[in-house]
Order: structure tokens, then sequence, then C-alpha cells
């Protein structure tokens, strides 16, 4: 306690890789040039996007959210004895919503959050670091995906770790880069590292459509904010009542595509160029991959990794993959 009565919580360190800021204009150029024309998923994510995603998971609709969190939750001491000991290293930790549960019942546990927002970072480390006092805490601010090592620093001095990417992000990857990213958290996790990942699973069409596009319009809002963004950071005219939001399910992909619908025949400048759009024609903004545990398997054999063990909710709607290495 201090002299004004509350505790000192000392914040967590952070650590500032300086990830190079990504060629945005670049990226859209080579997006829209592409027939269907496809953005990456994570130009969703500005400040406002953030905050809308945030808004998505509260949405009955999506129940993926709740469904993990109360999985982790109720399987946490059966997760902690398989994990074994190591630091906890999250991948694109975000706001770390989801790693309370197993801090509370590893043995010793240490934590490591790699994100690409320092703010985000920041943020989240020091809620957790106040919810935990006793546990080291460190935030790594870079691009885990580009990153040839993890950091040298005393939390991450052994050699094999626990990665940790819950939510079912590797669902926005394309199978090839989903299985990179799989190998690349292989090597940054060490020989004898583990990997704990929520994999969601697929279901009634109707209840995926329906997660990615809620009755109270706010994942359309989610996509629809892309086209705002797009205008403020690459001076772009997008007139965002000439599109609609659509989410489907693709059987053959496996996947759930979300796109925004042009209206109409229209002309749109941005990155200081102009793009047709036909009626009728698809900005894809997202896709989002669901695996069946063989599927999931089956990729993540392909990247080196073994399952070890597989909790799962009594409906069966995602799984929370233990990855062993393979070798
Ligand atoms: C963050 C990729 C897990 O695919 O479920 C949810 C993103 N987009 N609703 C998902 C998302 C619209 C989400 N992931």
């Amino acid at each position: 306690m201090n002299s004004r009565g509350t505790t000192s919580v000392t914040a967590a360190p952070l650590l500032d890789l300086h990830p190079a800021p990504a060629d945005m204009r670049q990226l859209v150029i080579d997006g829209l040039s592409r027939n269907p024309k496809q953005l990456p998923a994570w130009f969703l994510y500005d400040a406002e996007g953030s905050r809308l995603f945030d808004l998505i998971c509260q949405q009955p609709e999506y129940t993926l959210t709740a469904t993990e969190t109360a999985l982790l939750e109720r399987e946490a001491p059966a997760i902690a004895a398989a994990l074994g000991p190591g630091t906890l290293v999250e991948f694109g930790a975000g706001s770390a919503r989801k790693v309370a549960p197993l801090l509370q019942t590893l043995a010793q546990p240490a934590y490591v959050a790699l994100d690409i927002s320092a703010e985000h970072l920041e943020a989240a480390c020091a809620r957790l670091q106040g919810q935990f006092p006793a546990v080291p805490i460190l935030g790594v601010c870079c691009d885990y995906s580009q990153l040839e090592a993890l950091p040298e620093h005393p939390l991450l001095s052994g050699t094999a770790h626990l990665g940790f990417f819950p939510g079912s992000s590797l669902g926005n990857f394309e199978p090839a880069a989903a299985r990179n990213l799989l190998a690349q958290f292989r090597r940054l996790l060490g020989p004898g590292g583990k990997l704990l990942i929520g994999i969601d699973q697929p279901k009634a069409v109707e209840r995926l459509e329906a997660a990615y596009d809620d009755v109270a319009g706010v994942s359309a809002a989610f996509a629809l904010n892309l086209l705002r963004r797009l205008n403020r950071d690459l001076a772009g005219n997008f007139d965002l009542e000439a599109f609609t939001y659509r989410a489907s399910w693709k059987p053959e992909h496996s996947h759930i595509e979300m796109a925004l619908v042009s209206q109409r025949p229209q002309q749109v400048e941005l990155a200081g160029r102009v793009w047709a759009f036909e009626a009728g024609e698809a900005l894809i903004t997202e896709t989002s991959a669901k695996y069946s545990p063989e599927a999931f398997l089956d990729l993540a054999g392909s990247a080196g990794w073994q399952g070890a063990e597989r909790w799962s909710d009594p409906a069966g709607d995602l799984s929370l993959h233990l990855l062993v290495q393979a070798d």
C-alpha cells in the first residue's frame, strides 16, 4: 500500500521490436486487382473495427467466444496438466481476454503476450498484471509472422515454450498461409514446444451464416467499416450506401465468405486509382475457415505438429487442440 492507500502494481514490461508498418497501399492495389477482389482480413481492425469485433463477440448468434471461454475455464486443470512447465506465449494477444484461467491453474505460470499494437499490449498486460501480481508478464510488440526468433529475455530463456492461439484466428488464413503460420509457430516455440490452439468446427449452415450476419447488424457494420477506413487512410470515395454485406458458407472451401456486394455498377477512387465494380460484384472482406478435428490435424501434421489432446464443448462446436512436435 502507498500513502494514498492503493496497492501499487509494477507495470508489466514492454519490449518494442518496432515492427515495420505494412505497405497498405500496395496491399490494397494487389487485393483489388484480384478476381474476385479481396483484401487482407487484418484491414478490418482499425480502432472502430476492433470495437465492433468485440461487440460481435457479444452477439447471441456468435457463440464462438463464449463457448471457448467456458471450455477454457472448465478444462483449465486438465489443460494445465497437459501443458506442463514452460512460459505461455500468446500470438496476437490483443486484449488478452482468454488466458486468465490458464494463469490461474498452471503450477508456475509465466506469460508473454505478442501483438502488433503496442497500445493494446500495454493495456492488456497492465490489466493482467493487476489481476495476477505474482505472475511474470512481458508484452512484446512485434509482427509474429515476420519474427526470426522470440526475443532474448529471461522469461524466454528456456528452449521449449507453450504457444497459445485461441479464438479460431487461424480460420482467417487460406490453407497454405495457415500451414505456414503453424510452421512459424513451431520454429518460434522451439524443439519440444507445444501449441494450444482453438479451432471452430463446421456446423449447421444456418448457425454459421447467422453467426457472421447477426440480426443486430454488427457483423455488417464491421465489414462496412472497412470502406470507411479505406476512404480515410487511402484517399478513397467509397459510398457505403452502395454496398450490401453478405456472409455465405462455401462448403467446397469449408469456410464462411464475408463480402460487400456492389449494388450497382460504379467506379471508386482509392489509392490514387479508379476501381470498377459491376452490379452484384463482391469485395471479399475476409474468410473464416472451419476445420473438423481430422481436417485440422491433417493441416497441423503438414506443418510438423502432432495432436496430443483435444478438448471440446458438449455440442461439439469447437475444439481446443494441444499440439506437440512430431519429431
Ligand atoms: C477473429 C477470425 C476468429 O472468423 O470468427 C467474426 C473474425 N469476423 N465475425 C472469425 C470475425 C466477423 C473471427 N476471427
